[in-house]
């Protein structure tokens, strides 16, 4: 207990020392509030009372999600849906101190999201209940705190025991950042900028910003001058302008416009992601009352029905995937390095586009698609009026969507990325209702065009009928279709003056590594229909990689990709899914926990149709053979190559040529079956008759030794890094062997922790904080954090009979 007591006693410290540290002198100042917690999983007693007694609750940092931490439950409400991961009721509390300089300014807590149905009180007072569980929550904590010193305690209770409440995985819990702002009485209100660029050419841009002030004192205040300087993506003062003046009224709010010009300006787009800085300054006399800093880009774009996307005057097509917010083994606790190594990979295949599928993301995520340059269609509902599940969205439609919608489209609207406003996905009301199913299009347009005038709304439909009124809608700019692929072609005669984009296509399904010996041509459906239940499949829940498996309403990664490249008037597409995530296994169910859909497994690893989409959509030189070379003497084999940037490729086995190929027309891929050699597959590319590049599988030996890979060696503790730590098996010459499934023990020394392990097996009930887990076709994956900063941490790996694989990182 006295233990507990100290750690409790610094943390507090730390917390206060970085409060009055960032706070002194300046206009505003925001914190991170994310450590020192305590947290208690309890859905029987009441702990609102902040005299409650929490020493001996686990201690712990935000951003948090609790649901990933239970054992997988066949039982659990969400079901296969929600990946068998349970939800329940949370307490959350930490005390906190603030400076008399604090706690004389206004002080706010922001919570990025908690999901879901918080309440959230500080000291005694309740300040407020929030259901949706992806938005940000702010709270004007002045009135309540306790000034000079004197301990506060908020305290939030997250309530997510009325399941099922979601169709995938959501999490539980504070799962994003906190953060503590200061302001003075004057002062740009929450997320109270908007900037604009109504006209850009080669010369110059007009900047436009729309200001929103507020007054929190009872006296108006006269004299006030709002200065504004935009900083190029140098650090440059490129422009800047001053309104003065300026009268607001007490306890009211005023909106301002101040016009800019840049000459020059470096436009944004996904090649050149060039971010300006707009700080805006509020002056009484000489005293800086509030300094206010938005990100923004400058890029024009239009959607056009027979071209498809314009982008700063150019056609481009948006090359999109769907992801879901999970971070795999991580759950929902949103960490920007994971995030980060999510868009690279993305990037690296040639994605051009995110779909935040289906609900508000982190503001950190859109932070990185502005730096990283993604065209983003971001998404706020999955649930209109009518439930998808028993307790969804639905419940809280009524009282919440209009402040919901408002609040993401105000967080959002000024990053760059921001291409589309998608209103909702597979809205039940497509067929349900066709009032609301009218109506509810209607009213989201408009919170957009009274927010947001400058980006086109769409709809994610999966219902083609003309008596569909949400497709129908022509409150909506772009018609949205999730597959029917076989309409693309016609869908210029269908909607005769439609913008079209596909809000969500594919669907097709794979486990890395697997491959079944049935002819890659034979494609699979399954289940065959979408209310027919599945109970075909592989005994071990597997699905086989040549991309010949796929949903009934969906297709083959190759047949969608090639429809999306033929037709101009498709704009785009986003694949379902870049990446795996947790619930929604298709076409099984128990104990698969996890989808199908991606094109990089759960743990980050790529299944081979990475690099058919690689070889289609990025510069990068493909060549990728599939599958692995270790068969049985006798087998007849099905390789499969994915190639660019060559004319055509030849196969050997053993040095022996089964002849050249290239793709046929609409053909992304060459193919031939082989009779199984053990000894080596080698793909030779040829461009101009030279060879180009070439790509040997070996049959592997018996394993000798674990090998630990990283893409780095270094991790900041400063800014939360994770390292990805990648464990094969090796032979004696040092090939990795494709189908090791054994156990694995993983030990760490020094300043860090392993925070998960994973293997991207849809199947393991292995708990992510296990340290001891089984690879699968070939890999694990370690997470590692460190938290010691100038220190050091060696991971190692052990499995029966190997020699161990170890990695060291160092701390910055
Ligand atoms: C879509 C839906 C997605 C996901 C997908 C699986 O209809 O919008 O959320 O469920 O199907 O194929």
């Amino acid at each position: 207990m006295k233990l507990k007591r100290n750690i409790f006693v610094f943390a507090v410290t730390i917390a206060w020392l970085a409060v009055g540290s960032q706070v002194f002198g300046q206009s505003r100042a925001s914190i991170d509030f994310n450590t020192a917690w305590f947290f208690r999983l309890d859905s029987v007693s009441d702990y609102r009372d902040s005299r409650v007694d929490y020493q001996d609750w686990r201690q712990l940092d935000l951003p948090h999600d609790w649901s990933i931490e239970l054992p997988f439950d066949s039982l659990s409400a969400g079901s296969s849906g929600t990946g068998y991961l349970s939800g329940g009721v949370g307490w959350y509390k930490k005390s906190f101190t603030l400076s008399e300089e604090e706690s004389s300014k206004r002080v706010y807590i922001e919570f990025g999201a908690i999901y879901e149905n918080s309440e959230v009180w500080i000291n005694n007072t309740y300040l407020g209940h929030r259901p949706n569980g992806y938005v940000p929550i702010v709270y004007d904590l002045t009135d309540h705190i306790n000034k000079k010193g004197d301990p506060n305690i908020i305290t939030v209770k997250v309530n997510n025991s009325k399941q099922p409440n979601s169709r995938f995985y959501a999490g539980s819990g504070i799962y994003r950042d906190v953060k503590l702002f200061f302001t003075s009485d004057v002062a740009i209100a929450y997320n109270g900028t908007f900037i604009i660029t109504p006209v850009i050419n080669e010369r110059q841009a007009q900047i436009k910003t729309q200001l929103e002030i507020v007054n929190h004192s009872a006296h108006r205040q006269n004299g006030i001058t709002v200065e504004t300087q935009v900083y190029d993506p140098q650090g440059k003062v490129v422009s800047q302008g001053q309104i003065g003046k300026l009268r607001i009224d007490g306890e009211g709010n005023q909106f301002v416009e101040q016009n800019l010009t840049i000459t020059h300006p470096l436009l944004w787009s996904p090649d050149t992601p060039h971010l300006y800085r707009a700080v805006t300054i509020i002056w009484e006399g000489k005293q800086e009352l509030d300094r206010y800093t938005t990100v923004f880009g400058i890029r024009s774009f239009h959607f056009d029905a027979a071209q498809g996307f314009f982008l700063n005057g150019q056609p481009l097509k948006i090359r999109g995937v769907c992801l879901h917010s999970d971070l795999g083994a991580l759950g929902m606790a949103f960490n920007r390095s994971a995030a980060r190594r999510q868009l690279q990979m993305m990037k690296d295949m040639g994605v051009n586009g995110i779909r935040t599928s289906h609900n508000p993301v982190a503001s950190e995520f859109l932070d990185l698609c502005d730096e990283m340059g993604f065209i983003v269609m971001n998404e706020t509902f999955d649930v209109w009026k009518h439930p998808k599940n028993t307790f969804d969205y639905h419940l809280y439609w009524d009282e919440w969507y209009k402040r919901d919608f408002a609040d993401h489209i105000k967080r959002d609207r000024n990053h760059p990325s921001l291409f589309i406003w998608c209103l909702g996905n597979e809205a039940q009301e497509q067929w349900h209702d066709p009032e609301l199913g009218a109506a509810i299009p209607a009213r989201l347009a408009a919170i957009v065009d009274s927010l947001d005038g400058t980006r086109p709304t769409t709809i994610a439909n999966n219902e083609m009928s003309k008596d569909n009124p949400v497709l129908m809608s022509p409150a909506v700019d772009i018609v949205g279709y999730n597959y029917n692929h076989q309409k693309w072609a016609s869908f210029p005669e269908d909607h005769p003056t439609g913008k079209f984009i596909v809000t969500e296509g594919t669907s097709a399904l794979a486990s890395r590594g697997q491959y079944d010996a049935v002819p890659v041509d034979s494609v699979r459906m399954w289940p065959l229909h979408w209310d027919i239940p599945f109970d075909g499949g592989n005994v071990d829940k597997s699905i086989s990689a040549y991309d010949h498996v796929h949903t009934p309403w969906g297709s083959s990664h190759e047949e969608s990709l090639r429809l999306l490249e033929t037709y101009p008037h498709v704009s785009g597409m986003y694949v379902w899914t870049g990446f795996d995530y947790l619930g929604e296994p298709t076409p099984y169910t128990w104990p698969a926990r996890s989808s199908y859909f991606g094109i990089v497994d759960l743990a980050g690893f790529p299944k081979d149709v990475y690099y058919l989409y690689q070889s289609a959509w990025s510069e990068t030189p493909v060549l990728h053979i599939l599958p692995h070379w270790n068969w049985q003497d006798g087998d007849t084999i099905d390789v499969v190559v994915y190639y660019n940037q060559a004319d055509e490729v030849e196969l050997f086995v053993n040095d022996v040529s089964k002849g050249r190929k290239a793709k046929e027309k609409d053909k992304l891929h060459v193919s031939w079956a082989v009779p199984y050699e053990a000894g080596s597959l080698t793909v030779v590319a040829y461009q101009d008759g030279l060879e180009v590049r070439r790509t040997t599988r070996q049959t592997t030996g018996e394993a000798v030794s674990l090998v630990i890979k990283s893409k780095r060696d270094t991790l900041n503790t400063a800014l939360e890094e994770l390292a990805f730590l990648e464990v094969v098996a090796v032979d004696t010459d040092g090939n990795e062997l494709p189908d090791f499934n054994e156990w694995i023990n993983v030990e760490i020394q020094g300043g860090g922790t392993v925070v998960a392990t994973d293997n991207g097996n849809p199947t393991d009930l292995t708990s992510f904080q296990s340290l001891t887990r089984k690879a699968y076709n070939g890999k694990l994956l370690i997470v590692v954090k460190g938290y010691i900063a100038n220190g050091e941490v060696t991971v190692s790996a052990h499995s029966d009979g190997l020699k161990n694989g170890t990695r060291k990182l160092v701390m910055e």
